[in-house]
């Protein structure tokens, strides 16, 4: 197996040598034997559902992943109050404890990959590699949290203070906490917030995108086998109405959301119209994310970061670059190697070791990327449109060489990469650009410039930045991730400052 990476004093999860042929072998005879059917129904202590079970669709082929029943409004209501009742025991297990249950759900994440691996693949869409990539990114966040709980939470913090006055910070949860995740990373950003909103203390209600339940009930299943009790995690699957019954609700303590900036302003909206406590919202968001390259980049490098970061996972990440803003001089090279790189790329069944990139996630996905490339046609220049299968929801990479950059005003989610020139002379211009655009998440620069760098960084209010390198895979604990302005509020997921937003912060002074 491709050995765990050493941080420090932190290994993360081992992943797979899918180069070598035994262990590929290993591990598709693996999934095969642990693919089978999942019947997903809400899991919310002593409350029936009443939904009825519907087919969740493969965007791979269309065919039946499982069932799932979405939780009602009513049963979302009474799962925060079963998550509200439970959090007085919760809160009061030790952290200890707390923590070593979030690192048996990591070992049971690994001891499971296959039928993970299998779902990850059907339900979502997922290659093989960004399957074996999100399992291990899963696994790191039970890990790190339980790590950074022990490290934050475990003692009480002593504060300096005046002789006969001792000061004591301490950190406990703070009540039922919402978690609501996005299709894109339906294993390791569900399981992120859960972790995280567990570990501070608190119990959890966590809603997963509609479009990937069944990952997402498995996932939940096994932190209950893990010890975490089935009254401190409920999973209440449903659509975006059953968010919004969550987060309207008056006795929730918070809320952990990731998804688009649109649904990020809804639930600010409901959290805001709502009576009683002002609770914290986590929420992570889109990216506009660009890539600066100027004339002293190596080219070979710049080719292969461009492809991956804009291309892999055909664009379904929040980290994938969305304009390349290309040096003048070196333009028409460069976009001769990134067209001849994608032009290698394979589309197709995401199980299949050869495939690069696997379908969009549904039809309306599909359909908003097609109506975009065609109001391209219009005014811009659409210099490369790569080939998908006619079946399938797939749609092949295309690259847009954009008038100006202002053309592109939101996010678009998927394959498509929008390019800009600029003069050597222009670099500010450029900058000042990017920052108009309010997004702030990832940013990437090849250059060979020591100032520029400097410049850049100082410049742009961007969460993650990356130098001479591609823009995606953040590592839990050693790429902190998230972003600032349209793309979330922070703090950064698998970072030392998160779990602290999940925590109420507590200060006793006692007069000795
Ligand atoms: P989305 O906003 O459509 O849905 C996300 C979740 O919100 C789903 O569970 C959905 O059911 C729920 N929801 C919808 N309306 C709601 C409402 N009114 N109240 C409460 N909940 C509601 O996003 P998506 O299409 O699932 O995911 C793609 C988006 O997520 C992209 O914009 C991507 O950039 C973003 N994303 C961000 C990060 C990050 O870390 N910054 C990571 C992954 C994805
Ligand atoms: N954390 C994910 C990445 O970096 C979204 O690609």
């Amino acid at each position: 197996p491709l050995p765990a990476k050493i941080y420090g004093k932190r290994t993360n999860s081992a992943g797979v040598e899918l180069g070598d042929r035994k262990e590929l072998a290993t591990l598709l005879s693996g999934i095969a034997k642990a693919s089978r059917t999942v019947s997903a129904v809400p899991l919310i202590e002593g409350v029936k559902a009443s939904g009825k079970a519907q087919n969740v669709i493969s965007p791979v082929n269309g065919t039946a992943v499982g069932t799932v029943v979405f939780a009602t409004a009513d049963e979302a209501a009474k799962a925060v109050g079963i998550a509200k009742k439970s959090f007085v025991s919760w809160s009061r297990v030790p952290v200890e404890t707390r923590a070593k249950a979030l690192e048996k759900a990591g070992d049971l994440l690994e001891s499971n990959r296959d039928l993970l691996m299998d779902l990850l693949s059907r339900e979502a869409g997922k290659t093989l590699d960004d399957g074996i990539a999100e399992i291990r990114e899963a696994v790191d966040f039970c890990r790190y949290y339980a790590a950074e709980a022990r490290r934050q939470f475990a003692a009480d913090k002593a504060m300096p203070g005046p002789t006969g006055e001792d000061n004591k910070l301490r950190h406990r949860g703070r009540g039922a906490f919402v978690c609501i995740s996005p299709w894109n990373f339906p294993l390791a950003i569900f399981l992120g917030q859960v972790t995280a909103a567990l570990a501070a203390g608190n119990t959890v209600v966590a809603k997963p995108a509609e479009q990937t339940p069944l990952i997402a009930y498995e996932a939940i299943r096994l932190l209950h086998e893990a010890g975490v009790p089935k009254d401190a995690v409920l999973y209440v699957p449903g659509d975006g109405s059953v968010g919004a019954a969550l987060t309207s609700h008056a006795d929730i303590a918070g809320v952990a959301f990731t998804g688009s900036t649109d649904t990020a302003w809804a639930i600010n909206r409901t959290l805001a119209a709502k009576k009683g406590p002002i609770v914290p919202l986590i929420a992570e968001t889109g990216g506009l994310n660009g890539m600066i390259v100027d004339a002293t980049a190596l080219s070979e490098q710049v080719a292969d970061d461009v492809v991956m970061s804009a291309f892999r996972s055909a664009g379904q990440r929040c980290s994938a670059l969305r304009i390349l803003y290309l040096q003048e001089d070196i333009a028409d090279n460069m976009l001769e190697m990134i067209e001849g790189a994608a032009r290698e790329l394979t589309l197709g069944d995401p199980s299949l070791a050869s495939t690069d990139i696997g379908p969009i996630i549904d039809q309306a996905q599909r359909d908003m990327l097609a109506a975009h490339i065609a109001a391209m046609r219009k005014s811009q220049k659409v210099r490369y449109a790569g080939a998908a299968p006619d079946e399938g929801l797939f749609f092949a990479p295309h690259i847009v060489e954009l008038n100006h950059a202002e053309v592109l005003e939101k996010e678009v989610f998927g394959p498509v990469l929008h390019v800009v020139r600029w003069k050597a002379k222009d670099l500010d211009k450029v900058l000042d650009q990017i920052a108009s655009t309010g997004y702030g998440l990832t940013f990437g620069l090849h250059t060979r410039i020591e100032a520029t760098v400097a410049k850049v960084i100082d410049r742009l209010d961007v969460g993650n930045v990356y130098v001479n390198r591609n823009t995606i895979g953040a590592v839990v604990g050693t790429q902190p991730f998230g972003g600032s302005g349209l793309s979330g509020t922070g703090p950064k997921a698998g970072g030392p400052s998160y779990l602290t937003r999940f925590a109420l912060e507590q200060v006793v002074s006692v007069n000795t």
